[in-house]
Parts: structure tokens; C-alpha cells; sequence
């Protein structure tokens, strides 16, 4: 039996652990299982390893896509570049970490504009300065989009909530939520934006997918603007995963 799994805390609500047994027995594949591993602290993570000896593949989720770097032998270009992981394979002994929401969120958004025919795309607003915030802006670098942190916290090189007026709004054309905003169980919690001041010229993007459409997509939507959830972007970071922790020649 080969054993993959999830660390993160809490865990309440998986995603993973639902696709992948899902995804074993609609595939027929018996001889894998996919757990969860709530961890209270990062510290408890060399006791998991040693009690599952059989684990070959694991997702890392909040609050550690950061804090596993230092127990990994290996961390791949893109994850290094990012400072987040939130794959690991494990082979003969040894941890490799790859960030495959990368792979998730640039899939999702080409296959989006393609489908509706949007111009391309030349700039953007990043909201929050997490974990999954590098993931995108690590993307956004790679199709040549230009863009702008948003930040609670005034820092270097970001801008805050109060600084997006109608001006700001309107010469931008991409806005991707990367903050827990509108996020079950606070469904009714939204970014603060100028929100009247969207229409059909801009694509909302919300990493959140649980609610389908949260108050930011509603909103954008209320106004005319393109509006897609994390929902294929999830898909597409799982189905990745899958693909590294099963390919022999993924390095
Ligand atoms: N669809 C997918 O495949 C996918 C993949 C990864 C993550 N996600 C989702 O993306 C979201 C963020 O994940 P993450 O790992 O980056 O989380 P995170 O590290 O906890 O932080 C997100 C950032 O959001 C901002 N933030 C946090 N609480 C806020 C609040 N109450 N009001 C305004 N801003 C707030 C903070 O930035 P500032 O301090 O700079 O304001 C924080 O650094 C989660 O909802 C997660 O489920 C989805």
C-alpha cells in the first residue's frame, strides 16, 4: 500500500483527501491511500515521517507551505523561487518539495481568457501577501503581466486598501483574491475595493472556491466584470501533484 497525505492545521475540511479517494476508485487504483495529518506544530513532522514509513507522497497546506522548507532534502526551481511548498515527494528516504499551485492557477486562467476571448491581459492587483500570493505572482512574472501587491500592512513595495480608488480600479485589469476573504465559514466577509467602480473590462479571480461564488465574485459580477473561483485552479494543483508523486521521471 503506498500512503500519501495532507499536513496542515486544522484540517477540517479536506479537499484532497475527497479527490484523491475519489479520484482511487473511480481510476480502480487499489493500492493507495490518502489521509489526513493534522500537525499543531511543524515540529511533530519528523515523528510522521518515522511512523509511516510508507508514505511516498504528501500536500502541505496552511500553516506550513512555508515552515516544511527546512525538513526538505530538495525543493525544485519554482518552490525554491516561491519560498512555499505544497508537494513532497518522498523516494528512497528523501523529500523533494515542488509548488504545483503554479501549475494550477496558470492552467485555470489560460483556459478562462481563451474561452471568453479576453484581450490579453497586461496588468494586475495581487490582494494579500501570503503563501499562495507568491504562487501567483511567480505566474504573473511568467506571462509578462504586470502587477501590485495589496496589503493590510503598509510594507515596501505594496500598496494597501485605502490607496484603491476609482483611478486604480479602472487601469487594471486583473484582480486575484489571495487573501481567506469570503472563505467558509466567514462567507459574508469580502476585500474592501471600490467595487462600483468594475465593469465588463475586468477579471476577478478568487483562489477561494468554497463558497462557488463568494461576495468578491459577486460583486465583480454585479458590474458586469469576468469572474472565475478556485475551483479548477484546486483541480488542476491535485492532478499535478498526482503527476509528480507517480512519474518516475519527475526530478
Ligand atoms: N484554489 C486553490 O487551489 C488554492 C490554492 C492555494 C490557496 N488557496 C486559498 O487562498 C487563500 C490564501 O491562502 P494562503 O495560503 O496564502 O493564506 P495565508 O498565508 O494565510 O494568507 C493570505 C494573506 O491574506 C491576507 N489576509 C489574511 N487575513 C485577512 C483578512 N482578515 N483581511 C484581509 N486580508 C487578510 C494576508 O495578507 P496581508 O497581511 O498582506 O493583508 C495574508 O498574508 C485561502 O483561502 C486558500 O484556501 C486556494
Amino acid at each position: 500500500m503506498k500512503r500519501f497525505g495532507l499536513i496542515g492545521f486544522p484540517l477540517s475540511h479536506s479537499f484532497s483527501k475527497k479527490y484523491f479517494t475519489n479520484k482511487y476508485e473511480q481510476e480502480g487504483i487499489l493500492d493507495c491511500k490518502y489521509e489526513l495529518f493534522p500537525l499543531e506544530s511543524i515540529d511533530q513532522f519528523p515523528d510522521l515521517l518515522k511512523s509511516h514509513p510508507d508514505l511516498v507522497g504528501l500536500n502541505v497546506t496552511i500553516p506550513y507551505k512555508e515552515q516544511v522548507l527546512k525538513y526538505l532534502d530538495e525543493v525544485d526551481a519554482g518552490a525554491a523561487q516561491i519560498g512555499a511548498v505544497n508537494t513532497i515527494k518522498i523516494s528512497k528516504g528523501r523529500l523533494k518539495g515542488y509548488n504545483t499551485d503554479v501549475y494550477g492557477f496558470e492552467q485555470s486562467i489560460r483556459q478562462f481568457v481563451l474561452k471568453n476571448g479576453i484581450d490579453n491581459i497586461e496588468n494586475a492587483l495581487i490582494l494579500g501577501t501570503g503563501g499562495a500570493s507568491k504562487a501567483i505572482e511567480y505566474v504573473l512574472e511568467k506571462m509578462e503581466i504586470e502587477y501590485t501587491l495589496v496589503s493590510r500592512n503598509v510594507k515596501k513595495g505594496v500598496i494597501c486598501y485605502h490607496d484603491l480608488n476609482a483611478s486604480v480600479i479602472s487601469n487594471i485589469q486583473l484582480i486575484v483574491n489571495t487573501t481567506p476573504l469570503g472563505m467558509s465559514p466567514n462567507e459574508h466577509s469580502y476585500p474592501e475595493l471600490p467595487y462600483s467602480s468594475l465593469n465588463e473590462k475586468h477579471l476577478l479571480f478568487d483562489l477561494v472556491y468554497n463558497p462557488e461564488k463568494t461576495v468578491f465574485l459577486r460583486k465583480g459580477e454585479e458590474q458586469g466584470a469576468y469572474i472565475l473561483n478556485g475551483h479548477e485552479m484546486l483541480i488542476g494543483q491535485a492532478e499535478k501533484s498526482w503527476e509528480i508523486w507517480t512519474n518516475k521521471n519527475a526530478n
